[in-house]
């Protein structure tokens, strides 16, 4: 049994992989999670107690996270303010959860010399064209657009210099967009499902050109099992399903998978410096840790995801009002 820490687990994907390692390992998770407006602790409702400890707490807290790696293992790093369009109205955070948050780990990593898994996203490496034929990989050089992508930019830059001067041993994996169950609803794929629900017509920003590449969070989290037991200390791992889609593409099928019009939505003022494509090469992680995502059926997926919206409207129902209200402040 190992006792793994896993910061940001009250969130989307931190609470997927809690569920997931849970079901596929006998490891001891703890949670260190602050429980900002994304985080929700019923996101892991039904975990034994003797397999799950929460902890409400910051990242950025050098005390608390001193104390907690003392027990841990190893440590999963998802904490993070997440969401571009809140970037772009109130960055402070971002810079104080992402790069703060994430130095204080580094610091106590190098202490304690516990072995670090950061994850981070493929929104460091910028956008591409949509006719380019070539993809993200791990030596594409950083162009962040947001103060997100930034953020999260330079958090892993901080990893990548603590494993050099200090040997800290840690890895970094990069993902592209995750949908499934437990997203928060201010998220592209969950907003439009819950707007249907709700009989509000799905919000595309813009043309709705953009292209996302989708990948079903319980395949991010069995990659990230995967780099923790056999990735290489230093390395960064590209994790992607190639699962490329364009928005409007997405809200067509949202609306037909629920039985609407495929053309019930309405074109909103587009996100500032929207990135127009992201697509992940994960030919690293395939080859070299021979991993594979399950979730090959991208409609299928999504059509599970649409169910479990249908099924947890206690769990989404408190975050959808203010959501939409923000929203609807910026014209989106
Ligand atoms: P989320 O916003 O749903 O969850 C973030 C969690 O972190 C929440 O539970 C929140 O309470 C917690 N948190 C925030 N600040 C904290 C702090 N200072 N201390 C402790 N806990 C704090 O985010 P998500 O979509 O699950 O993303 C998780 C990670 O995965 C992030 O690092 C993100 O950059 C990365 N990522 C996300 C995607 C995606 O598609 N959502 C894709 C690739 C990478
Ligand atoms: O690529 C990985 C990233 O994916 C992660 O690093 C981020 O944490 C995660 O939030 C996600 O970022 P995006 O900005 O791509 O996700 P979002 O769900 O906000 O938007 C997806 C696309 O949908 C994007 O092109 C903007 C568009 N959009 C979004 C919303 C909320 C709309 O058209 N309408 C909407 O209402």
């Amino acid at each position: 049994m190992r006792r793994l820490l896993v910061t940001g687990g009250a969130g989307f994907i931190g609470s997927n992989f809690v569920h997931h390692v849970i079901s596929n390992s006998d490891d001891h998770v703890t949670v260190l999670d602050k429980l900002t407006y994304a985080g929700n602790r019923s996101s892991l409702d039904g975990i034994p107690d003797d397999r799950l400890t929460f902890v409400q707490g910051d990242i950025a807290d050098a005390a608390l996270v001193d104390e907690l790696f003392r027990s841990a293992d190893a440590v999963v790093h998802y904490a993070a303010e997440s969401h571009n369009d809140n970037s772009l109205h109130d960055p402070r955070p971002f810079l104080d959860t992402n790069i703060i948050g994430t130095y204080t780990l580094l610091e106590a990593a190098r202490r304690h010399g516990t072995r670090l898994h950061h994850i981070s996203t493929d929104e460091v490496y910028g956008d591409l064209e949509l006719d380019d034929p070539d993809r993200f990989t791990e030596s594409t050089p950083y162009n962040p657009s947001s103060p997100y992508s930034s953020t999260k930019a330079g958090s892993d830059l901080l990893v990548r210099a603590w494993v050099r001067s200090f040997g800290v041993r840690a890895t970094i994996s990069n993902c592209s967009n995750n949908y499934g169950p437990y997203q928060h609803v201010e998220k592209f794929i969950p907003r439009q499902i819950t707007n249907v629900v709700r009989g509000i017509r799905p919000k595309l920003y813009g043309a709705g050109e953009n292209v996302r590449d989708w990948i079903h969070a319980d395949d991010h989290s069995s990659a990230v099992l995967r780099i923790l037991e056999a990735g290489e200390i230093g390395e960064t791992y590209l994790i992607g399903a190639d699962g490329e889609r364009n928005n409007k593409e997405v809200v067509e099928l949202i609306l037909t998978l629920m039985g609407q019009d495929a053309a019930a939505y309405d074109h909103v003022t587009d996100r500032a410096g929207h990135d127009l494509r992201y697509a992940i090469d994960s030919t690293k992680l395939r080859t070299e840790l021979g991993w594979a995502p399950r979730y090959s059926d991208f409609e299928a997926g999504l059509a599970a995801t649409i169910d479990w919206y249908r099924t947890h409207e206690d769990w989404w129902a408190p975050s959808k009002d203010g959501v939409e209200a923000f929203y609807a402040s910026k014209g989106q």
